[in-house]
């Protein structure tokens, strides 16, 4: 019996991600990033509520460029999150689940959550 070899594909930067497995992995990134960065976003909600005294730390804290990067980003993991989560519920009912599709559909959640990011971004930053 001859055995078939297989062609293995395991050197990662080798491997040319669909877009939809890029949309995908973007989304596991985004859900774990936001939940780590949970306890900072209590903490902040916290001191924003505390006290006036607390709420000038919080105002300073937020006012700070690089707290503004960060809570960009996280905006950024919660949009990306959003649209790419409604649509996997929507490929659970199958809907959309054509190969084109499925790609015009992962384009679209690339596109509208940096579109609502900026948006949102600029209104707040
Ligand atoms: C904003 C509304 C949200 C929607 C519509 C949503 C939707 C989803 C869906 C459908 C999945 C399962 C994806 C799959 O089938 O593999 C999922 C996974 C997950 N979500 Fe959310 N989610 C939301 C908010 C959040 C938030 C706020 C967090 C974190 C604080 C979060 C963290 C996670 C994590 C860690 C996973 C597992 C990811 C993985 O292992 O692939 N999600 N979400």
């Amino acid at each position: 019996m001859t055995v078939k070899k297989r062609p293995k594909h395991l050197d990662l930067p080798k491997i040319r991600l669909p877009m939809p497995g890029f949309v995908s992995i973007l989304h596991r990134i985004s859900g774990a990033g936001m939940f780590l960065f949970l306890p900072v976003l209590l903490y902040l909600l916290q001191l924003s509520l505390g006290s006036p005294e607390s709420f000038e730390d919080f105002r300073a804290i937020v006012a700070h460029p690089l707290s503004k990067l960060v809570l960009l980003g996280l905006l950024w993991a919660l949009l990306h999150h959003l649209c790419a989560g409604i649509r996997f519920l929507a490929l659970d009912l199958h809907l959309g689940i054509g190969l084109k599709q499925a790609r015009h559909s992962s384009a679209a959640v690339l596109v509208v959550s940096l579109a609502l990011t900026l948006i949102l971004g600029v209104k707040l930053w």
